[in-house]
């Protein structure tokens, strides 16, 4: 089944206008009738699948250390709202589980990269889709990324026929052609900072859509439009919205 790619994907959740990958960033992006957001999934020491960008508490909760070594219960003491605004604090941290609840709630699509920390890229891959079978039915809207090519390996053995985003940091491997064949890739989701006209022609000969992380200005947005990038992730997707072409 085709997937319903929109141009703007609210990115971490709605990360310009609330704290990064929690439920008050997903509310946000609906209100401004953004359609869907990206979120990045980890697993704790206790294998439980949440939404959280870096492998440390450090930098967006009050509390410190590698998610790996801790539980869930652990990571639910924790806050994760005040780092980013005050009128935010004592929100914490969302399972999957949660998301995807406020995801169907909000009838919003969901880009959901697997975010492993070091060495668990194939079971975060595996718990989350594990989970996600048992309540996701929306395949046109619902699109599994990452950087690490193991989980996208683990995604395809679990779910063949689930669209797959292959994400290119800002050095690509040399073998990226082949990685879109091998993991039967549906979309090429590229550095915005610093891909070049030239690449992404090269991708364009893929004829698959590409998207470029993160994109905040319009103006950026419409040149790399120019080039042929199909959609963008935003922390402030409502700016962007108002400064794209919209091509039909
Ligand atoms: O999936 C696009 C983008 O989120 C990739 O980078 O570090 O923001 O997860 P990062
Ligand atoms: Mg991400």
């Amino acid at each position: 089944m085709p997937l319903k790619l929109p141009k703007i994907i609210g990115h971490r959740g709605c990360a310009g206008y609330a704290p990064e990958n929690t439920l008050e960033g997903i509310h946000t992006a609906a209100d401004m009738g953004i359609e869907w957001v990206e979120l990045d999934v980890k697993i704790t020491k206790d294998e439980i699948p949440i939404i959280f960008h870096d492998d440390t508490l450090d930098r967006t909760t009050n509390g410190s250390g590698n998610i790996a070594d801790k539980t869930l219960e652990e990571i639910r003491e924790l806050e994760c709202g005040s780092w980013y605004g005050e009128s935010f604090s004592g929100l914490q941290v969302p399972t999957l589980e949660e998301v995807i609840d406020v995801l169907l709630e909000r009838n919003l699509g969901l880009n959901l990269e697997i975010k492993p920390c070091p060495g668990r890229e194939k079971e975060t891959a595996e718990v989350a889709l594990d989970l996600l079978s048992t309540i996701w039915d929306d395949h046109d809207r619902l699109l599994i990324s990452s950087f690490q090519h193991v989980s996208l390996e683990t995604a395809a053995d679990i779910a063949e026929d689930w669209h797959r985003g292959l994400l290119l940091p800002e050095k690509w491997p040399e073998n990226w052609e082949d990685l879109v064949k091998y993991l039967q890739i549906s979309t090429i989701n590229v550095n915005a900072a610093t891909v070049t006209r030239e690449q992404v022609e090269d991708i364009m000969d893929l004829e698959k859509p590409i998207l470029a992380y993160t994109v905040n200005e319009p103006d950026q947005a419409r040149l790399l439009q120019s080039w042929g990038i199909d959609g963008f992730f935003s922390d402030t997707p409502d700016v962007l919205k108002e400064g794209i072409f919209v091509v039909h």
